[in-house]
């Protein structure tokens, strides 16, 4: 390869790099940021309130991969795929509620623009409500939102009963910006347009 050939290869690379650069919707906009955030992270930690000793009763925090959708199509649920063999899966058996929180922080965002995870810069949202199994053609959907982003799911054993299931939000409480903690409410949350045009 030539110097010049070289150097118009790393332009281009550059130029495709910087066009990926992550730009979220104005703060003001409350709900589509939280559409974005939740569009954008792959994975979240999920709070359930113990069934096990020596912390029963007590909130579990723990890590699942999510996906609302394929890159470009996401439908603002958080799908998850479970196995009851899983320990906070077992919690949500006794009881549904539970919590799940994403942050832009898991994404080269914050990193690049210098905010810290805990900064509310960093844009993060909790989502409140509970964790319901689907079926038909929502677990349609799911498979496809899951599959698209977790390849790796596809091989996981089978006889652990894995099953599709979803967030059923109740409120969802964003922290984007300064002024302390913004909520929003399901339906303005899925009638936000998630993207950070229009
Ligand atoms: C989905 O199907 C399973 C097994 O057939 C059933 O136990 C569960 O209640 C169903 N869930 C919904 C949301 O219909
Ligand atoms: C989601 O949770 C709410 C509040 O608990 C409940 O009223 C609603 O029926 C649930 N949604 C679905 C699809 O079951």
């Amino acid at each position: 390869m030539t110097a010049l050939l070289r150097n118009v290869c790393l332009l281009l690379f550059g130029l495709a790099a910087a066009s990926t650069r992550l730009v979220l919707p104005p703060h003001e906009q409350v709900a589509r940021v939280a559409r974005f955030v939740v569009h954008q992270c792959d994975w979240a930690s999920l709070a359930t309130i113990s069934t096990h000793e020596p912390v029963v009763g007590q909130p579990f925090s723990n890590v699942f991969s999510v996906s609302d959708g394929p890159p470009g199509f996401g439908s603002g649920v958080p799908y998850m795929y479970l196995t009851r063999m899983e320990i906070s899966v077992q919690d949500l058996e006794v009881n549904q509620q539970a919590s799940l929180s994403m942050s832009m922080a898991q994404t080269d965002y914050c990193r690049q623009q210098g905010f810290d995870p805990q900064s509310p810069l960093c844009a993060h949202v909790i989502l409140s409500g509970s964790v319901m199994e689907v079926n038909g053609t929502e677990a349609e959907f799911a498979k496809k939102a899951l599959f698209s982003r977790h390849p790796e799911m596809i091989g996981w054993p089978s006889d652990h009963n894995w099953f599709f299931a979803k967030f059923n939000m109740t409120q969802v409480w964003v922290l984007d910006y300064f002024g302390g903690v913004k909520t929003v409410s399901p339906d303005d949350y899925y009638q936000a347009s998630p993207n950070n045009k229009n």
